[in-house]
């Protein structure tokens, strides 16, 4: 089986590219590892490719790369694939530090590269913006939720975190809780993307960074129940909704099945379950705002 083991990166197309340059430097914190004409590659402090930005003619996220199993080569990657349908290719030095990926697209129209080889990107550290650990998650709407789920699990090797109800799904590919999240809704897209920082300071001034710059915060700090993370939400200048977060659940043994017990878990062991949506889950924070709630442009 393909086995996913980590969020790489996300391909945003963009019809103002400097415009989200800007932002993603100067607010998230990300610093521009490479350019080639009309896409820039941006990456954490680290060097860790993170956000590819493209000129378009309006705002879309067109692909995702996962870091897979060094396990399966290309080929039986590419065959495993096609058994369920799915044609790929295997493409050659179409990012910068990642030499060779292999391109599908997923059942709900997404880009998928998938990558085992990699490396950090030569940066220049930034110092303006939050500056993030990683590129934490990713989270989609679309209009079968449990379809979607079911081929990340059974093609890509995902596992089951959560469920609300069953509209609500929460997948896993390493320790991290969720790594995409599925959200059942009249049309596919993307419902929003989500920086890990690194501590309650970090998050704070991270809030106080995004009063500076006037974007509002349009839910949190909140205490989510599924994950338990601190997460804060803002649009950025392409009305993309962004989370910055901290404290996810980790399942630091797959084996044992439950997640690293923390004390705001509401169940002891803390394990994979369905969450009724009819009953408060944030463990502690005021409800999201209408800004969180519309709809994106
Ligand atoms: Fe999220």
């Amino acid at each position: 089986m393909i086995k996913a083991k980590r969020l790489g990166y996300a391909y945003f197309e963009t019809a103002d590219l400097e415009q989200q340059i800007d932002y993603f430097q100067n607010v998230v914190g990300l610093t521009v590892a490479a350019r080639d004409g009309n896409r820039v590659f941006l990456a954490t402090n680290t060097g860790l490719l993170s956000v590819v930005l493209q000129k378009a003619a309006e705002q879309r996220c067109a692909r995702l790369g996962f870091e897979v199993s060094p396990e399966l080569s290309f080929e039986d990657m590419k065959k495993r694939l096609l058994a369920d349908g799915f044609p790929s290719d295997i493409r050659s030095d179409a990012l910068p530090g990642t030499p060779k990926s292999l391109t599908f697209t997923d059942p709900k129209g997404t880009q998928v590269d998938l990558f085992s080889e990699w490396s950090f990107l030569p940066v220049t550290p930034v110092t303006s913006g939050a500056g993030p650990n990683k590129l934490g998650h990713l989270a989609w709407v679309c209009q079968d939720p449990k379809a979607i789920s079911d081929f990340y699990v059974n093609v890509l090797g995902f596992r089951v975190s959560d469920w609300i109800g069953d509209y609500f799904g929460f997948l896993r590919c390493g320790v991290d809780h969720h790594t995409v999240n599925f959200i059942r809704g009249p049309q596919e897209r993307m419902h929003h993307f989500a920086f890990e920082l690194r501590d309650p300071t970090h998050l704070h001034n991270a809030c106080d960074l995004l009063g500076r710059k006037k974007l509002e915060i349009v839910w949190g700090p909140v205490r989510h129940g599924p994950g338990h993370n601190v997460a804060a939400y803002h649009r950025n200048p392409d009305d993309q909704m962004v989370e910055f977060f901290i404290d996810l659940d980790k399942m630091l043994d797959e084996e044992l099945g439950y997640f690293d017990p923390r004390p705001w878990h509401g169940d002891r062991p803390q394990k994979p379950k369905v969450w009724s949506p009819n009953e408060p889950r944030d463990k502690w924070g005021l409800p999201p705002g209408p800004n969180w709630v519309r709809q994106n442009k």
